[in-house]
């Protein structure tokens, strides 16, 4: 028998997990988020629900992996084997599918990403037409940037887990930290920078019971933590058993709350520099479109730098397209890992075969895009995403007894605090979920 691949080292597995999590929705999907209702009042809920919902999740999602040692179809299947085998196997699938949606749009913005860094990049060598090209809107350009981002990430997967994905997390996560750090000293000397940071980082209390930011505040919390398609399940799977995850799950929530406030800390302060310089941002106190604030905004401002914007634009698209292939990686290895452990595929066909349908379903996104690309972002994020940690709450707390740790820790009231938390997850989360899930879809 072979011996499973693993994660060599602790924190290589918190570097790929906080990989997995750090991704477009910090950097493009947070800041949007924060600018559309209100500033400081959604950062405030959005550390609240963090705190009281997403973290619990998270450890859940990554406590099942990490016992099980498998991938989470397998996972799922056993943590259910007394009452419910089926479902729990159907539950894991539809997680697979949930990482299939996920690829599906992810890779059509991320290849935008791409695009635009070359775009500025081609402009620093004076090709000025390609580069008018690269960052105009169009389906010849998502029909070949796509699939450029979707071979990018397998190329990774296809190496493994040590020398692929934890290597590269390893690498690739500190540089955007730094280029992140950076951009934010440029932007704070602006003029009108001082305003963007008094609306960011002064809640008005008087927002921050308003049912429609609340929402907005869990749904981004669930999808930059990763939780709810088994990524994060298939990562806790490649750690060695029994590690503190409490611990663990706190330094991912901590590294990818922090990298949504730096990106909230340099693009909220953008959008008042722009405005400054007479650009129009808001209409009333919602932002002009979505994808206007980081394609034309940013650019727009990047240029007042001279020669150096194009510099500064190039390391900023290229940040994000870091972000968005360490995020792309963990979701693709949610299916790989089925195929190899149970259909006893190769790695690498597995890979490829999991791009191939990604590829189809993205292509299918762009050729429909009107219709599809929101609704699938949609059903994604308010739906199958927090059913899925329902659904980790129950079989953590309720459904798996036969080892179970911490059942057992919770229903014996040993170890005080493990008993306490065990309480937490079975009867304060699923209900805490129902509540906020009820309202977003009704
Ligand atoms: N958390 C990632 C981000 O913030 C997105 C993601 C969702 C990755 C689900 C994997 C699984 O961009």
């Amino acid at each position: 028998m072979t011996v499973r691949d693993s994660f060599h080292s602790r924190i290589g597995f918190v570097l790929a997990a906080a990989g997995s999590a750090i991704g477009l929705g910090n950097i493009w999907g947070f800041p949007t988020n924060a600018a559309n209702n209100g500033g400081g009042a959604f950062l405030f809920v959005y550390l609240i629900v963090t705190l009281l919902l997403a973290l619990p999740a998270l450890y859940a999602e990554i406590y099942l992996g990490n016992q099980a040692q498998k991938n989470p179809v397998s996972a799922l299947g056993e943590a259910c084997a007394e009452k419910m085998p089926k479902f729990g196997r159907l539950a894991g699938k539809i997680g697979l599918s949930g990482a299939i949606m996920m690829l599906s749009f992810y890779t059509i913005v991320a290849g935008w990403m791409l695009s635009h860094a070359l775009s500025a990049f081609v402009a620093l060598l004076g090709f000025n037409d390609i580069s008018q090209w690269l960052a105009t809107d169009s389906t010849v350009r998502n029909v070949v940037f796509t699939p450029v981002f979707i071979i990018l990430g397998a190329a990774i997967v296809h190496q493994g887990v040590h020398k692929g994905i934890e290597k590269w997390s390893a690498r690739l996560m500190p540089i955007l930290l730094m280029m992140l750090i950076g951009l934010i000293v440029y932007i704070l000397q602006q003029d009108g920078a001082t305003e963007g940071l008094k609306q960011y980082l002064i809640p008005d209390f008087n927002q921050v019971t308003d049912p429609k930011l609340i929402i907005s505040a869990m749904g981004q919390a669930f999808f930059s933590l990763s939780i709810g398609v088994g990524g994060m399940m298939v990562y806790g799977s490649y750690m060695q058993k029994d590690k503190d995850i409490g611990k663990l799950v706190l330094s991912i929530g901590a590294l990818d709350t922090f990298i949504a406030f730096l990106a909230g800390l340099l693009i909220i302060p953008a959008l008042y520099v722009a405005q400054h310089a007479g650009q129009e941002v808001f209409v009333g106190n919602q932002l002009i479109g979505e994808g206007q604030l980081i394609f034309q905004i940013l650019p727009a401002l990047f240029s007042t730098m001279g020669a150096v914007g194009l510099l500064v634009a190039t390391g900023f698209f290229s940040l994000l397209s870091i972000a968005a292939l360490t995020s792309t990686i963990s979701s693709t290895e949610v299916p790989v890992a089925y195929l190899v452990e149970e259909k006893k595929m190769t790695r690498a066909k597995a890979t490829w075969l999991v791009s191939g349908v990604v590829l189809i379903a993205s292509m299918t996104l762009v050729a429909f895009f009107d219709q599809l690309f929101g609704l699938v972002i949609q059903v994604l994020t308010t739906m199958l995403q927090p059913l899925s940690c329902l659904f980790y709450f129950i079989v953590v707390g309720w459904v798996w007894k036969r080892g179970n740790k911490l059942r057992d820790k919770a229903l014996q009231g040993e170890q005080r605090w493990l008993g306490i938390w065990g309480n937490y997850l079975r009867f304060v989360c699923p209900i805490l979920l129902t509540v906020v899930f009820i309202n977003v879809a009704f």
